[in-house]
């Protein structure tokens, strides 16, 4: 073959794998059917196993340990808006490269983080179900792919966690909203702003006191500047909680008494930027996540809402749920989002749509009497 045929032969076959490579983690949601007939089929599809239970051994341990050394990114790792799971990762309790199983993540949270059973699989499976490729069973952590030489051409859209608007939302405590761009990089001016809190209402130390109110400093932040401002069902619950996990799983499990829950800035720069552990970390001395969130909450009580029609019009509303209504949220969440992003699904993605909708209502722990299932696709 002359090279001249051997390169257009190479270019046809690059140009044929732009079109049909899709990462096995990309998401599915969003594809029309004729998409779906022809992704799916490539797909490596799995029966989504339980998930797993509580750590057998919860209480305080070394995790900085010889078997979890960090290290730095390598190009095509993958990292998001997570301080977490960024640092699970770079510890490889997670995969290092930012693609993981249900399992890996619930199991990595637990282990390394101390992440309560029941918050870990609902998160897992709600980043699954609405950013995940539900027919390989795989999630990315995130959306930014570490590279050091010019970004390659990708393909649209792959979700992960730092797509925005279903998992990912607006007023992070280190992250910029995605309606000014960048939704998952840590961002310095916002870290100084922590530390300025921490420095102002915790004496040096990030606490419930000083969540309190930060969370509601970047809310208002976001309330008059973004226009598409939105806290609304998920979100709203989120944004609290993840203000709450700040104190209570990146706080070294050796501190207590009035050093409970009390972190210093060094540790805080080391999980949100370096997605490291403090050297020697040792995770909290037993299972938690939520903890204080009333406290943050109460400091400023906020409902839920977005911003309509422009910035400083934050408007009410609490028909996706709220922080104290996680039925609206889990039915709002599967009934419209869910089924939304899957019109109608057939076959293999169907039957693992299914499977992971039982256990995300598992995770959520209401009974049939608290909060119907809903079943949005039938049943298997
Ligand atoms: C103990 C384990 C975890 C910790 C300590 C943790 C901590 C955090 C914190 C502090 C944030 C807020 C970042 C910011 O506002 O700047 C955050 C964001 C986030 N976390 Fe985690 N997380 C953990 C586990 C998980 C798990 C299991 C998932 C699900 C797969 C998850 C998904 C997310 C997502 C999507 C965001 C971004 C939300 C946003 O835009 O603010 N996290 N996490
Ligand atoms: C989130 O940020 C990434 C990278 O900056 C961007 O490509 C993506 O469009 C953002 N998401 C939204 C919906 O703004
Ligand atoms: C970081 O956040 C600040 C404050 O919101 C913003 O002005 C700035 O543009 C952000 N920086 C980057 C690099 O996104
Ligand atoms: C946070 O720290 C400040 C300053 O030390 C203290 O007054 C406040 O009680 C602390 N809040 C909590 C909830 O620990
Ligand atoms: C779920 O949506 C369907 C179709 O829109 C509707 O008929 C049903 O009442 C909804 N169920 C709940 C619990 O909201």
């Amino acid at each position: 073959m002359s090279l001249k045929k051997l390169s257009v032969l190479l270019i046809a076959l690059a140009t044929a794998a732009d079109v049909l490579a899709i990462p096995q983690y990309a998401t599915l949601a969003g594809l029309t059917e004729r998409q779906l007939a022809e992704v799916v089929p490539q797909m490596n599809a799995k029966i989504p196993p339980a998930p797993p239970g509580p750590l057998r051994f919860g209480g305080l341990k070394l995790v900085d340990d010889r078997d979890h050394p960090w290290r730095p990114l390598r190009d095509g790792d993958i990292r998001g808006p997570c301080p977490g799971l960024n640092t699970l990762a770079s510890h490889g309790y997670l995969p290092r490269d930012g693609v993981a199983t249900p399992t890996q993540i619930i199991n990595a949270a637990q282990e390394g983080l101390n992440l309560i059973n029941q918050g870990a699989k609902l998160a897992t499976y709600a980043a699954l179900l609405l950013e995940g490729n539900v027919v390989t069973n795989l999630l990315s952590i995130g959306g930014k792919t570490h590279r050091t030489g010019p970004d390659p051409p990708s393909p649209a859209s792959v979700g992960g966690l730092s797509h925005h608007g279903t998992f990912e939302g607006d007023a992070s405590t280190t992250r910029g909203d995605a309606f000014f761009g960048d939704n998952h990089s840590f961002n310095q001016t916002l870290f100084d702003q922590f530390v300025d809190f921490s420095n102002r209402f915790g004496n040096g130390y990030y606490n419930y006191t000083v969540g309190g109110e930060l969370r509601f400093h970047r809310i208002q932040d976001s309330i008059a500047t973004n226009p598409e401002f939105d806290l609304r069902g998920f979100r709203h619950s989120t944004a609290f909680g993840e203000s709450a996990f700040i104190a209570n799983n990146f706080v070294d499990g050796r501190k207590t008494g009035a050093e409970a829950h009390q972190l210093d800035m060094d540790s805080a720069l080391s999980f949100f930027r370096d997605m490291r552990f403090p050297r020697g970390f040792h995770r909290a001395a037993q299972p938690g996540g939520g903890e204080g969130v009333d406290v943050i909450f109460n400091a400023h009580p906020l409902q839920p809402g977005h911003n309509v029609g422009g910035v400083n019009n934050y408007v009410v509303d609490t028909s996706r749920g709220s922080l104290f209504d996680q039925c609206g949220i889990y039915t709002y969440m599967v009934n419209t989002t869910i089924r939304d992003l899957y019109p109608n699904p057939t076959g293999v993605l169907r039957r693992n749509l299914n499977i992971n909708l039982d256990f995300l209502y598992e995770a959520f722990g209401f009974t049939s009497a608290d909060c119907p299932q809903v079943r949005p696709f039938g049943r298997n």
